[in-house]
């Protein structure tokens, strides 16, 4: 296992602690969906709106490959990333999955009023619907945080912990240190 994975739904905070927990093990950074927009020049909103999700799904698909061949990076990957079983296999083989989560309250109130996820559009039912179909997803991840009422360091804490804790986990040590 090389790489660090954070998964889970949007809002949960995958990008803030994956840029935080990287500079603490001094590895590289990667979020999927700021790769997907430098590689296409486009933002995510615009994919979803000019070419749909079809499209944007074979985008994160094609960074996932790349970025799962990598080592000691860490990787925030976007909500639905984990659903495609070919993402999961890829990304799982040659790293730790980390699971955030985060009540539907917290996250509404994290990112509700933001305008650059199209699939937070819809109604609060709709939303609390799509976030129960993926929690059995999510839940598949090695170790799981819940973020709802911490900030940014606890969660990294508790995830450097929880890797300084790992056994047979060559890069562990560096969370050790
Ligand atoms: C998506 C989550 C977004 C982004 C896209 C689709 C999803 O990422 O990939 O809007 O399907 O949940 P974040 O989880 O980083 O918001």
């Amino acid at each position: 296992m090389q790489n660090i994975v954070l998964i889970g739904f949007m809002g949960t905070g995958k990008s803030t602690v994956g840029r935080r927990l990287a500079q603490s093990l001094a590895w590289n950074f990667f979020d999927t969906d700021y790769v997907i927009e430098d590689v296409t020049n486009l933002s995510v909103t615009e994919i979803f709106r000019r070419h749909g999700e079809t499209r944007f799904r074979s985008e994160e698909r094609i960074v996932v490959k790349r970025l799962s061949q990598q080592e000691r990076i860490v990787i925030a990957t976007g909500g639905g990333t984990v659903l495609n079983p070919l993402n999961w296999e890829a990304l799982a083989k040659n790293g730790i999955m980390i699971g955030l989560h985060a009540s539907i309250e917290a996250i509404l109130s994290r990112i509700g009023h933001k305008h650059n996820r199209p699939l937070l559009k819809g109604p609060r039912e709709e939303i609390e619907k799509l976030w129960s179909e993926r929690q059995k997803y999510y839940a598949k991840a090695d170790f799981t945080v819940d973020t709802s009422q911490k900030n940014i360091d606890e969660v990294v804490n508790e995830i450097l912990a929880w890797l300084g804790r790992m056994d047979n986990c060559e890069f562990c040590r560096v969370a050790k240190d």
